[in-house]
């Protein structure tokens, strides 16, 4: 497979824009070698400035849910931008996605559009911290909230010790303030949250993660979680900024019976376009401005043309939809998975309903330490090229999720099934 033109236009990025990307995955650290240039999709399928193609399993990392292009959504998005890309007032497209989304996930009461997935959950913690007037806030091992200050923290040794970065420039202040606990551990739940309780304003999970490779929390981890912080008064917030709409309409919380005070969404809900969201319970949402003391303003927040493209997608997608993408992946890793034990191979597929992920591992992983220790950055990045050359294109690193999307056929999948066999049995 010839990739001449993405080298010459990924030299040409390197000259303009810091490492040639605007968000640094994309520079194939992860995999080594030349990124690939990108020059337009359709259905299931990326096609590369060179004209190959390959059927995409990252699909701008799970926000392309209708796969590229799907023709209901770009039909409303041309249809809104012919009357004007963004008025700084509010838009009956706004109204129509706020009560899609509130009539769909039962926890949220109020919404407010932002731009991002990073700006939803920075503002959400502004928002807790507003509402329960306490500073602290305690994030999971692994979890990936988006780049704001206080989230960048992976946890520093020991139980609930103070956080530490996972970027420069980050003020010690701003990590003072975060806990970063292991994932699905119960015990260490409580002890942190019973010690520190005066002094948490919430509480942020991804309740099925999907930035440490796939992992969905453990039920009982998330009751008491729920419990504990009903009891002492800390905001609960789910991020489901990639698992909101992605294996059902009530979002991970209606699977888990969870009500969460706030949700955090973005991707999917953005029909492809820029978005972020978070809503909830009408008390705590009513603390931002103009109601309420807690600033947080946006150009851009509720473009109609991202809006209106957004809904056109949410409106495609009801049980029958899910029902038969939750089916492929469920078969999809299972058939993989009884081929993996049945020839002795110690690699596993994680996977929570369209959310997948590869453990170069047979034991399970049910945490970030799990996932690191099941994590080959060698056997990910051959088996990443290999995939390329056969016409598949995979998140240039390990630990990321991969998805289908509405558009993948079983035929997409068999030739994925067909090449990963092959790969693993040489
Ligand atoms: C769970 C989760 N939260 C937050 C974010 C940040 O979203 P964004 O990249 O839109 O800022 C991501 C992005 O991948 C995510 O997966």
């Amino acid at each position: 497979m010839d990739h001449k033109r993405s080298i010459e236009h990924f030299s040409a990025a390197q000259k303009v824009m810091v490492g040639g990307v605007n968000s640094p995955v994309r520079s194939f650290k992860g995999v080594g070698g030349s990124p690939l240039v990108m020059e337009y999709g359709k259905g299931s399928q990326l096609f590369d400035v060179d004209g190959n193609a390959y059927t995409d399993y990252c699909l701008s990392w799970g926000a392309l849910i209708l796969g590229h292009s799907p023709r209901n959504a770009i039909l409303a998005a041309k249809k809104t931008l012919e009357r004007g890309t963004s008025f700084g007032v509010t838009t009956r497209a706004e109204i129509d996605c706020a009560k899609f989304i509130g009539h769909a996930v039962a926890s949220i009461d109020l919404i407010r559009f932002v731009n991002s997935g990073t700006e939803a959950t920075m503002s959400a913690i502004r928002l807790s911290r507003g509402f329960t007037k306490k500073q602290m806030i305690v994030k999971f091992d692994g979890c990936y909230h988006g780049h704001s200050d206080d989230l960048l923290a992976t946890a520093g040794s020991g139980v609930a010790s103070l956080a530490q970065s996972s970027s420069a420039g980050v003020p010690e202040s701003h990590l003072k303030n975060t806990l970063s606990l292991p994932y699905n551990d119960v015990e260490v739940l409580i002890k942190t949250i019973e010690r520190y309780a005066n002094d948490i304003a919430c509480v942020i999970i991804e309740p099925v993660a999907g930035n440490m490779g796939v992992i969905p929390a453990r039920i009982e981890f998330l009751k008491t979680l729920r419990d504990l912080t009903k009891k002492y008064n800390i905001v609960l917030i789910f991020d489901e900024i990639m698992t909101g709409f992605r294996s059902n309409l009530g979002c991970v919380q209606s699977d888990y019976g969870i009500v969460p005070d706030v949700t955090c969404l973005g991707k999917i809900i953005g029909g492809g376009f820029p978005i972020g969201a978070y809503g909830g319970r009408k008390d705590i949402m009513n603390c931002l401005a103009p109601l309420g003391g807690v600033y947080q303003a946006g150009t851009f927040s509720g473009n109609p043309v991202v809006l209106r493209t957004g809904l056109a997608t949410l409106k495609l997608l009801n049980p029958d939809f899910y029902r038969v993408l939750n089916d492929k992946c469920e078969t999809f890793s299972q058939q993989l998975n009884d081929f993996f034990v049945k020839n002795a191979i110690a690699v596993r597929i994680s996977h929570y309903k369209a959310m997948m992920s590869f453990r170069f591992s047979d034991q399970i992983v049910e945490n970030y330490a799990d996932a690191r220790k099941a994590a080959n950055d060698e056997i990910y990045r051959k088996l990443f090229w290999y995939l390329l050359e056969k016409g598949i294109y995979m998140p240039p690193a390990d630990l990321e999720a991969f998805f289908i999307s509405g558009a993948h056929t079983k035929n997409d999948l068999a030739q994925l099934g067909n090449a990963l066999k092959e790969f693993f049995l040489k």
